[in-house]
């Protein structure tokens, strides 16, 4: 698939695509980034890719009332740049029909549990680490999976285990996978970038 050409889409934090961007700058990781994207015209994402003077758009209800206008905005954008591999990180938005087809099998999002479980619509935040606590698993994780229309549904693409701790807590839990989630999209997209994870072979 040549060089990783990225376009990276978060809705908040965007710390995950800021440590992507890292990766890329100290060549850690051989990837441009091309382009952030983000719902959420006041994200941290947005900012952090106005500081790093990395093209950023704000596509949302606000810019294109129809989902038909936002979708087909979507892929423009990610055309514009040529991006050839989509990473979303704390997208709370669904793509559309137009930028799913059109990126099959190069739409990469991260979860942090174990998926399936603790996945789906409802599953984010703090929530998903509550009800890993709540079942009394002794194992969590992050899954690095490929999107398609449904939430953390699509293959998976990676998984990273970790050990829960007898005091976690919730807050605990977020943060030690948060920190892992960093280096484990980065390692990913290495992976992928050196040929040794193919996309395309999952499904
Ligand atoms: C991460 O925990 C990711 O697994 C989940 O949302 C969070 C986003 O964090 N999907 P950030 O925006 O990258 O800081």
């Amino acid at each position: 698939m040549g060089k990783l050409q990225l376009g990276l889409l978060s809705s908040h934090t965007g710390s995950n695509i800021q440590a992507i961007v890292q990766a890329c700058q100290n060549s850690t990781l051989d990837a441009a980034p091309r382009v952030i994207i983000s719902n959420n015209s006041g994200s941290n994402d947005l900012a952090y890719a106005r500081a790093e003077q990395i093209p950023h758009y704000h596509l949302s209800s606000q810019t294109h009332a129809q989902a038909v206008e936002r979708d087909r905005a979507m892929l423009q954008v990610l055309q514009h740049h040529e991006v050839n591999l989509v990473v979303l990180s704390g997208y709370m938005k669904n793509l559309g029909p137009l930028t799913l087809a059109h990126y099959r099998n190069r739409i990469l999002n991260i979860h942090p549990s174990l998926l399936p479980r603790f996945g789906g619509q409802s599953m984010y935040g703090k929530r998903v680490h509550e009800a890993v606590l709540a079942s009394g698993d002794t194992r969590t994780g992050i899954t690095i999976h490929l999107v398609d229309a449904e939430y953390d549904q699509g293959p998976i693409v990676a998984q990273h285990e970790l050990p829960i701790l007898p005091n976690d807590t919730a807050s605990a839990l977020a943060q030690r996978i948060l920190e892992q989630e960093h280096l484990f999209y980065v390692e990913t997209l290495c992976a992928i970038s050196q040929g040794r994870l193919k996309l395309d072979q999952l499904n």
